[in-house]
């Protein structure tokens, strides 16, 4: 989710992993931090704010260090504060190290350390590893790192310098990237290849689990087994690199491919099987709290509301809960009522939607219990409810939601999961079909992504309509208001979404041959009744493009054209249905030339009401 760069050669680093640092800038992290050996010492400079307030200092700093370290933190546990800012170290200071990524099992980490003495100055997940590495180190840093890394349950992105070893730098990955670059007398460590272009195109890419250890003139890759792996340096062409998009044109499009990652991070270390049930770390409600909730009030603005539109589903049919679903902007004036054991549900990407906050303070005024559900860790609706769970989507840049829409409604499936298995409406067996089918998404999402390229042709086929429906029932319905508002917002494209039963009350009238219709038609117990709608569409001389599930021929009758999304339960369905949708509604803006990360009278965050 951040950034790291590492260095050590014959130069004066600071400077370089600044360098590095900025390229990573454009992502919008929230503090930043390094550390360099000098002298035997560590010497450190962190705070939270953006890397180009960093410039200043680290240039005043005292020169000649030829190892450091350095951050950009996008924080996951712990507020973005100076003291949260990476690096963090050990007890006495000696061993520094900055993380990219989650560590899933880090309070049962931290309450083994402090009892064993480890003192903690920071309430990131972050630093249980600094002194592990401290707990496990006898002789040698990169067996106590080997150790340690044993005992990580999540995914990390390491780099490591120690007092006791001057010139080395260590790298350590799972799951997070690290790439090593290979200079002449000089060698670097990166989570991006943007930082490091400008001084290397040798790069080597550590697979999971390896740790590598750099000298100025060498580099020495191992598995946690102490196997020495020999590995291709690789060389990469400047075109492989677009700053920050990962060599992909917008970050819409880069956000849009890394679901897999962040559906994944999602439900990361939230799956208790033993159980049967979620779990979710920041809810702060006792079991008696919880038992004694009577109904669920979803608030959220945009793309976050139609996610809450989809919780309203997830909580009434799994944990049968009455819920209702408002938008925050309309919530708030309207002296709404607040029946007494209603918990308040406040969904946003940002965290600083105003209409948002507003609307959360408002419940909270009337008594009610809010909980947050937000991407952006210490923002401000994160802060005011005080309780609530992360999406641990990673930034988001490009205007239109998508990555983060995802990843709130697995959060949202985890809320409706808690609560169905703790009343006790939700027998044990399907908690488990539920967990299995939530850890499945990252892997049935890389399967609808391989069909992007069919996507575009159809988008090639249909961006000159002015004019777009997109119909669905029951759990997509709310992606057909979410797949027409994609395609408004960045391409300025007319749609709408319409619930598929509705059409005839109205919106039929629009049908003719120039008026395509988007079908969200897969797989469910409403199947026939979409069908039977899709059919008056058809005879009215419509052109249907349909999102279907994977073999199924239901649709091929009625459809010109077909994308097919994998088999899931029901309630899980728009989770991979959108994101032909997105797809979709991309592909049509860059036909038209539209500028779809920053699309015109939008702004990523809405902080006016
Ligand atoms: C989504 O693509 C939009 N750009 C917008 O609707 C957004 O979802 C809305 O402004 C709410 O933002 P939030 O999730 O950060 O609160
Ligand atoms: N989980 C770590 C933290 O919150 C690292 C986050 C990151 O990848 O920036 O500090």
């Amino acid at each position: 989710m951040c950034g790291i760069v590492g260095y050590t050669g014959f130069k004066d680093c600071a400077s370089i992993l600044l360098k590095g640092l900025k390229c990573l800038e454009y992502r919008g992290y929230d503090s930043w931090g390094f550390s360099f050996l000098k002298d035997e010492n560590l010497v450190t400079i962190k705070k939270a704010g953006k890397i180009s307030e960093a410039e200043e200092i680290v240039n005043d700093f005292p020169r000649k260090s030829f190892t450091g370290i350095a951050h950009t933190r996008w924080a996951t546990h712990g507020f973005p504060t100076d003291i949260n800012a990476h690096p963090h170290f050990d007890c006495r200071m000696k061993i520094a190290v900055v993380h990219n990524g989650i560590i899933e099992n880090y309070l049962e980490l931290k309450k083994e350390l402090q009892k064993e003495g480890h003192i903690f100055r920071s309430e990131t997940d972050t630093e249980v590893i600094p002194h592990l590495i401290e707990k496990y180190y006898q002789e040698d840093i990169l067996s106590a790192i080997r150790k340690a890394m044993l005992r990580l349950v999540g995914a990390f992105g390491l780099a490591i310098i120690s007092t006791d070893e001057p010139n080395i730098l260590y790298g350590a990955r799972r799951g997070s990237p690290l790439i090593v670059g290979v200079g002449d007398k000089e060698m670097f460590l990166s989570s991006d290849i943007n930082a490091l272009v400008t001084h290397t195109r040798k790069v080597i890419y550590l697979d999971e689990d390896e740790v590598v250890k750099l000298t100025p003139t060498s580099f020495e890759i191992s598995t946690l087994k102490e196997e020495k792996m020999q590995k291709e340096i690789h060389t990469i062409s400047l075109d492989a690199v677009s700053l920050g998009k990962g060599g992909l044109p917008h970050f819409m499009l880069k956000e849009i491919f890394e679901q897999p990652e962040s559906l994944h991070n999602a439900f990361r270390g939230r799956l208790d099987y033993g159980r049967a049930i979620s779990k979710l770390g920041g809810l702060e409600l006792t079991q008696s709290e919880m038992l004694s909730v009577r109904g669920i009030k979803l608030l959220g603005c945009g793309t976050s509301w139609h996610a809450a539109l989809i919780g309203k589903y997830l909580f009434e049919e799994l944990a049968r809960i009455p819920a209702e679903v408002d938008y925050s902007s309309e919530f708030r004036y309207r002296d709404p009522i607040l029946l007494p054991d209603t918990l308040v549900i406040a969904i946003s990407q940002s965290g600083e939607t105003a209409d948002t906050l507003a609307a959360m303070k408002e419940a909270k005024r009337k008594g009610a219990k809010v909980l947050g559900i937000c991407n952006v860790v210490g923002s401000s609706i994160a802060r005011e409810c005080g309780r609530g769970v992360y999406l641990h989507a990673g930034p988001e840049i490009g205007v239109a939601s998508t990555k983060a829409f995802t990843s709130q409604l697995v959060v949202l499936t985890l809320l409706a999961l808690l609560f169905a298995r703790m009343k006790g409406v939700m027998a044990r067996r399907e908690g488990l079909i539920a967990l299995n089918a939530i850890e499945a998404l990252p892997c049935l999402a890389k399967r609808v992504l391989k069909k992007a390229e069919k996507v575009e042709k159809i988008a090639d086929l249909f961006y000159r309509y002015p004019n777009f429906l997109y119909v669905g029932r029951g759990y997509q319905f709310p992606i057909a208001l979410e797949g027409a508002l994609k395609l408004k917002e960045i391409s300025y494209v007319h749609a709408e979404g319409i619930p598929a039963a509705e059409l005839k009350h109205g919106p039929i009238a629009l049908i003719d041959e120039n008026m395509p219709t988007v079908v969200l038609a897969t797989e469910s117990n409403i199947l026939d009744k979409v069908k039977s709608n899709v059919a008056e569409i058809k005879a009215r001389k419509g052109k249907i493009i349909s999102i279907v599930t994977e073999a199924s021929r239901e649709m091929d009758d009625l459809s010109d054209f077909k994308c097919s999304v994998p088999p899931t339960p029901h309630f899980l369905a728009p989770i991979l249905s959108v994101i032909p949708l997105q797809l979709l509604a991309y592909y049509i803006a860059t036909c038209l030339g539209c500028d779809v990360d920053k699309p015109r009278n939008l702004a990523k965050s809405v902080t006016v009401e």
